[in-house]
Order: structure tokens, then C-alpha cells, then sequence
């Protein structure tokens, strides 16, 4: 009939279970637009996750529908995820899924890869180089190898502010240089450097060779996530002791972690109050900056005509279609502040002690975030307020996450 909407967009997301890609896959599913596959190996994650996204977007399809209307085949589709447990460096299982929604095999082929899978802890990462430099590098790798055998020429890559390393210039602009020989970072974020690398010089080909399907894509270089779902039904939940800052605080005032103190790394950087300044986003902001930049993925759209009609300046005078997004609100918050923040939204009175610096930790990070917001229309307008509330709603709720 007339209204009979498009076919569901095959969407692979990798990492798909994480705290990130759970929030990409809840804002995609909202869309009705894409039939979403996660491929994880829950080595940071948990599958309720995925279980909870799509009950929560099934919830919210119905409540939109007049009372006596139900869902079509295809909008309960759209809300239902293909889960896969696999691991990206087995390749063979790899192939396997993307050959399940084959051409060969009835299928739409896969339209386009958000790509997050990634080991991510800056100071583990100084520890165990190669398993960083496998899991990030050789297995975005083998993904592209597997996507440009299938004639998947769409990706959205997970990258990192941290790909800066040590910058002169705040905010940071698209174009600032990535961590080079010599210039202070860490081994996490040279895997990004690389893996963006490879990823332009894959771009690069596709034009070289005239394809006529050139691949095309998006690294977007995300500052600091934070928050939940305002329903506290889905959140962020590492395996183990959290890591990052705000997942920290959170267990720390619910109970989970029983550290009496947090320990500041470092009150000693060129900053306004000595701690570390990192630009904090909330994880749904961050998460409607992919479905963006996934539609301007879509070839002949006027998104796409602009996202491309300039390719990221990388001094090679590249020529492919890859394009780079900073993801940030475009100003700093202290460690301090975010404990002062954390304080008033869990009313948990931390304790602070001041320790060492954290090998590979910079003194700033802060976005420019006019790049993003003139070309993909992406604002990041949810405050720390918010961060703080929404993130401590889900703790409360889930003292021991998806357990
Ligand atoms: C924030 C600040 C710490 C813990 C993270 C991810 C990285 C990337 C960017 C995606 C730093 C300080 C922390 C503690 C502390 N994400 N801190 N005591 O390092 O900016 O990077 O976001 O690509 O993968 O790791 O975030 O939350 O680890 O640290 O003083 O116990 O808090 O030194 O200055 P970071 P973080």
C-alpha cells in the first residue's frame, strides 16, 4: 500500500552489548528504521542488555500507538535485535553472520557497520599492549576484510578523543594532529590512531580503484560518556571494578565498591584546579550522533552530499570518503567538579585523596564541537546535572548492574 515503508536497513553493531552500543542500539530501534544485529562477546558486557533495550523500545512503540492498534510485523521487527555471541577475530563466525543476510541467502545484504568493540581502559592498555593492538587493530581489520568481501561499504567507527594525546590547543578541532612518535598518549589511544588509519586508507582505495560503490566512513571521536537511560533500565555496567570515573562514584556511593577514598590521579596538571579536564556528554547525546551520522551514510542524501563535500584534512590529502567528528559539549569539567557533582546528585559525601598521575592520562580534553554541529546538526544539549541524575537513578535501581 501507499504508506508501506522501506525495508528495514540491515545494521550491525559491534560491541553492541556494551554500555555504548546499548544506547546506539535503543536510539535505533526508536527509528523503525534498521533491523538491528549485535555481534559481542560480552567480555565487557552482559546480553540482559540487549534483552532490556528491546523491551524498552517495544514499551514505547506500543505506548505510541492509539489503543486498539498494534504493531505491524515490520514495526515489531524493528524493536526486535539479532543477538550474536562471537568474538570479532573469529573470522569464520564472523563471515557466517554477515553471510546469513546475504543476497545469496534471501537477504539485503548488511547496509552499514557501527563498529565499537574495543578494549578501552587508558591505563591497563600501557600494561598489555598486543592484547590492545589485537583486539583493536587486528580485528577492525578482519571486519573491513570481511565487510569489503560482502560489499559492505559503510561504517561508523568508534573512536576517541583520545587520539589527540597531548594537545596545545583547547578546544580541539577535527583537525588538531593524532598522537604522533613523541607526542605523549597511550597504547589505547594509538589503536585508535591506527585503526582511523586503516580505516582512510580502506576509503582511499575504494576511490583509487573507481569503485562504484565507494566505502564511506565516519570516525567519531567521543570525549567523555556519561549517564543512563532516564528509566534506569539500562546502563553501564563493566565486568569487574569500574574503571572510569563516573561508573566508579556511582558504585562507591551504592556500596559495590568499598573503597573508603577516591583516589585523585594527580593534582598536579596545568589546569584550574590541578586535576584532569575531560568534556562529559551524555551517552543518549552520544548515541543520537550516530543515528545521524548513519544516515549520512545514506549516498545521494543531501546529509551526505555535505558530510563529504570535504573529507578530513589529514595532511595526505586523502581523497577517500572518510570524514571525523568530534563528540563533546564543548567545555571541561575537573575531576573535582564531577566529584562535587556526583556528591549532589547521590548525596554520598566521597572523600578525596590525591595520588599519583595515571600513566597515559592528558591534562585536558575538550571538544570543538562546531564541526559536528554545522555538518551532522549534532547538539549535545543534556547537562551534567543530568549525566549525574540519570546515571545514579540507574545505579540505585541495579546495584549490581545486569547481574
Ligand atoms: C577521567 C578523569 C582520570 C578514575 C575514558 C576512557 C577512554 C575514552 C575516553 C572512549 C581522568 C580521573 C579516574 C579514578 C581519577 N573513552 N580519575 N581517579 O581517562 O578520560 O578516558 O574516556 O573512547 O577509553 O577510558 O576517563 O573516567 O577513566 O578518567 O582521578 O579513580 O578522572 O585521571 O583524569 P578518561 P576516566
Amino acid at each position: 500500500n501507499s504508506n508501506a515503508k522501506e525495508p528495514l536497513k540491515n545494521v550491525i553493531v559491534t560491541g553492541g552489548a556494551g554500555y555504548i552500543g546499548s544506547h546506539i542500539i535503543y536510539t535505533l530501534l526508536k527509528t523503525h528504521k534498521y533491523k538491528v544485529i549485535s555481534i559481542d562477546n560480552y567480555h565487557n558486557s552482559f546480553p540482559a542488555a540487549l534483552t532490556r533495550v528491546s523491551e524498552l523500545a517495544l514499551t514505547e512503540l506500543k505506548a505510541s500507538l492509539p489503543t486498539d492498534t498494534s504493531p505491524s510485523p515490520q514495526d515489531l521487527d524493528s524493536v526486535a535485535i539479532d543477538v550474536y555471541k562471537c568474538d570479532l577475530l573469529d573470522s569464520s563466525l564472523v563471515r557466517s553472520i554477515f553471510s546469513k543476510y546475504s543476497s545469496q541467502n534471501g537477504g539485503t545484504g548488511i547496509w552499514g557497520v557501527i563498529h565499537l568493540s574495543a578494549y578501552k581502559a587508558v591505563g591497563e592498555s600501557s600494561v598489555i599492549p598486543l592484547t590492545y593492538y589485537a583486539n583493536n587493530v587486528s580485528a577492525t581489520i578482519s571486519l573491513l576484510q570481511i565487510m569489503q568481501d560482502f560489499g559492505c561499504h559503510r561504517l561508523i567507527y568508534s573512536s576517541s578523543a583520545t587520539v589527540y594525546g597531548v594537545v596545545d590547543e583547547i578546544p580541539i578541532k577535527e583537525t588538531t594532529q593524532r598522537q604522533i612518535e613523541g607526542k605523549e598518549g597511550s597504547v589505547y589511544g594509538r589503536t585508535k590512531v591506527m585503526c582511523e588509519l586503516i580505516v582512510e586508507d580502506l576509503c582511499e582505495s575504494s576511490v583509487l580503484t573507481g569503485s562504484t560503490t565507494p566505502f564511506q566512513a565516519i570516525s567519531l571521536r567521543y570525549f567523555n560518556p556519561a549517564g543512563a537511560h532516564p528509566s534506569g533500565y539500562i546502563g553501564e555496567h563493566p565486568r569487574g571494578r569500574p574503571e572510569n570515573l563516573l561508573p566508579l562514584l556511582a558504585h562507591m556511593a551504592v556500596g559495590t565498591v568499598k573503597d573508603p577514598v577516591l583516589k585523585v590521579f594527580g593534582k598536579d596538571y596545568p589546569t584550574p584546579d590541578g586535576t584532569c579536564v575531560r568534556d562529559y556528554l551524555h551517552i543518549l547525546d552520544l548515541a543520537a550522533g550516530h543515528v545521524i551520522a548513519l544516515q549520512a551514510l545514506e549516498e545521494g542524501s543531501e546529509l551526505n552530499n555535505r558530510v563529504f563535500a570535504s573529507t578530513t584534512e589529514t595532511g595526505k590529502g586523502s581523497k577517500g570518503r572518510f570524514k571525523a567528528y568530534n563528540l563533546g559539549k564543548g567545555h571541561g569539567m575537573s575531576v573535582m567538579q564531577i566529584v562535587g557533582a556526583m556528591r549532589e546528585a547521590t548525596e554520598f559525601d566521597f572523600k578525596t585523596e590525591v595520588v599519583g598521575r595515571r600513566r597515559g592520562d592528558v591534562p585536558e580534553l575538550i571538544a570543538d564541537p562546531a564541526l559536528a554541529r554545522a555538518e551532522l546538526g549534532f547538539d549535545a544539549p543534556r547537562d551534567l546535572e543530568t549525566m549525574c541524575r540519570d546515571l545514579w537513578n540507574w545505579q540505585e535501581k541495579n546495584p549490581t548492574g545486569y547481574e
